[in-house]
This record gives C-alpha cells, structure tokens and sequence, in this order.
C-alpha cells in the first residue's frame, strides 16, 4: 500500500493508475476506522482495480463548539486497517496541504441541507461538500462510496454529483452495526458504560417506526412511537426523529418513492445518528 500526506504524491500514484486504464474506487473517511468503513473499502475493491482512501479529519466541517480536536484518531491502527483491506494508495494529509489559501469562494448546500443533522450543524454539510469537492477532483475516481448510515450527507453528495456533472458514480452502503444493533460509529467509543448498553434502542426504536408507518402510513404516530422507545430505553436527549422523503428530504412524503426515518440523540459525550429508509411505493 502507497502511503502519501502531500498531494503531489498522491496525483503520482492516481497518474500511474490512470495511465494503464486502471478504474479507480475512493473512500473518503474521516480515519477512526471501523466495520463501516471497512465495507466501504471491501465494495471499492470488488468493482475497481484500483482502491484510493482517505484519511482527513476535515476542519470546515466541525462547527466551532464541535468535537473536531477531540475526534478520536489512530493512525497507526488505520493503516494496518487498511492494508487489511487491500487499499492500493492511503491518502493521510494535513490540514495545511488540503486548505493552503482561502480565496473566500465556498460551496453551499441546498435545501437538503436545512433539516436533520444540517439544521442542528449550521455549515457542516457545506464543509463536507468544500472538501469532497477537493478530494474528487485529486483522485478522479471512477466511484466513490459512501454509507447509508449518514444518508442526508450521502443525498446531498448525490445531488452534488448530478448537478455539477462530477464524471463518476455514487454508490451507497448499507450500514454496518453491532451485533446488538447500534450502528458502528467513531464516535461510539465516546459513550459510557451505560451509554454504550442504552444506545442499541435508537435502532430498536426506528424499526419500530418504520414498522409502523409501513403499516399505517401516519408519519406523526411513527415519529411518536420512536420518539417514546428512545426515551423510555436511554438516558439521551433528542436531538431530532424526523420521516422525510429521501433523497429529497422533505416534508412530502408522496415526491420520492422512498422515505427515511433519521434520529439523532446526544448522549453525554457523543451524539449518535442513525436511519432506516424504506421503500414506499
Ligand atoms: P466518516 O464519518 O469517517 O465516514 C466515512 C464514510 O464511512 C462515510 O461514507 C460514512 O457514511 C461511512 N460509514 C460510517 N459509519 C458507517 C457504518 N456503520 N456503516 C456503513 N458506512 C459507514 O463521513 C465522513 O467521514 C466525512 O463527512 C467525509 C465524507 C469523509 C468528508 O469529510
């Protein structure tokens, strides 16, 4: 495996790949690694020759009062992880490399960005898009992965792909969980003992509401049965349960033949999301 931090190394390895007609797989990721990103990885690697990740705790995307210094990293552990995985080239660079200047132009997210995780993270999915956008246009990938457990993100780089006619494809992940049934997460090892033995009812409670609204297609009820099971099963606080059409991500249900049940709660030190679409037509 290609270890770079610079970008010029990294356009060396992409160069050498490009030029023997090798299709290129990227995984971008925030490092921490798990079965998650794992996933990911193991998908890139069937369908391309060649399979880039990336490593960045990216700084535009945390707000000011956010973990961003005490996101957790190891990177000695993530490259054993990913050469566990058969990555081809791990791209780990700092902050610096990635954002030398601010000629002030910045990207905004649209109307996907003003519910869910975007209205309680003002400028997060901006952040994710500046660095996406940066990242794509380095590795030139033929597809690039990303998890359906952080499905507005996944939307709205959908949308970004689409609308700015970015040449490659999007494919989505199924989420990766615990045997108990909490999503695998970075942030998981933020929880408490307790936390930890809790946090399994925020899926509990989504299957329930979807369950529900498979059932009787009464959105409010459906929130309202995981609003309770979250409430009853953890001590955290409810940031937001919320049925929207995906990958739109709006009130109207009847747009979009799928919707998505999201919730994310905050816990003492982390707070977790997680999701279940459906198929509703
Ligand atoms: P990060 O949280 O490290 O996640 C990297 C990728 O792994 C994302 O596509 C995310 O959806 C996926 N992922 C995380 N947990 C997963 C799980 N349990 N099952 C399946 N996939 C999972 O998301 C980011 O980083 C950043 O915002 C990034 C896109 C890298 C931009 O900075």
């Amino acid at each position: 495996m290609i270890q770079v931090q610079v970008i010029e190394a990294l356009k060396k390895g992409i160069y050498e790949a490009k030029t023997t007609g090798k299709s290129i797989g990227f995984v971008p990721t925030m490092g921490y690694l798990h079965e998650g990103h794992m996933s990911l990885a193991k998908q890139a690697r069937e369908d391309n020759d060649y399979v880039v990740m990336s490593i960045f705790v990216n700084p535009a995307q945390f707000g000011p009062n956010e973990d961003l210094d005490k996101y957790p990293r190891d990177l000695e552990r993530d490259i054993k992880m990913a050469k566990d995985a058969a990555v081809d080239l791990l791209f780990f660079p700092q902050a610096h490399e990635m954002y030398p200047q601010d000629g002030g132009i910045t990207i905004h997210a649209g109307a996907q960005a003003n519910v869910l995780c975007g209205a309680s993270r003002p400028g997060h999915f901006d952040g994710v898009l500046k660095v996406v956008t940066k990242l794509f246009h380095l590795v030139e990938p033929t597809r690039v992965y990303f998890g359906q457990k952080d499905a507005q993100q996944l939307a709205i780089i959908e949308t970004l792909v689409r609308d700015y006619n970015f040449p490659l494809e999007v494919r989505r992940v199924p989420t990766v969980r615990e045997s108990d049934g909490l999503a695998k997460s970075s942030r998981n090892v933020f929880l408490s003992e307790e936390e930890r033995l809790q946090a399994p009812a925020i899926y509990q409670a989504i299957q329930l509401g979807i369950e529900h609204f498979k059932e009787h297609q009464n959105v409010e009820e459906a929130k309202k049965i995981t609003t309770q099971h979250i409430e009853k099963g953890t001590s955290g606080n409810i940031d937001y349960v919320e049925l929207l059409s995906y990958p739109d991500l709006t009130k109207d249900i009847s747009t979009n033949t799928s919707v998505i049940l999201a919730v994310a709660v905050f816990f003492e030190k982390a707070r977790l999301i997680d999701n279940m679409m459906l198929n509703n037509k």
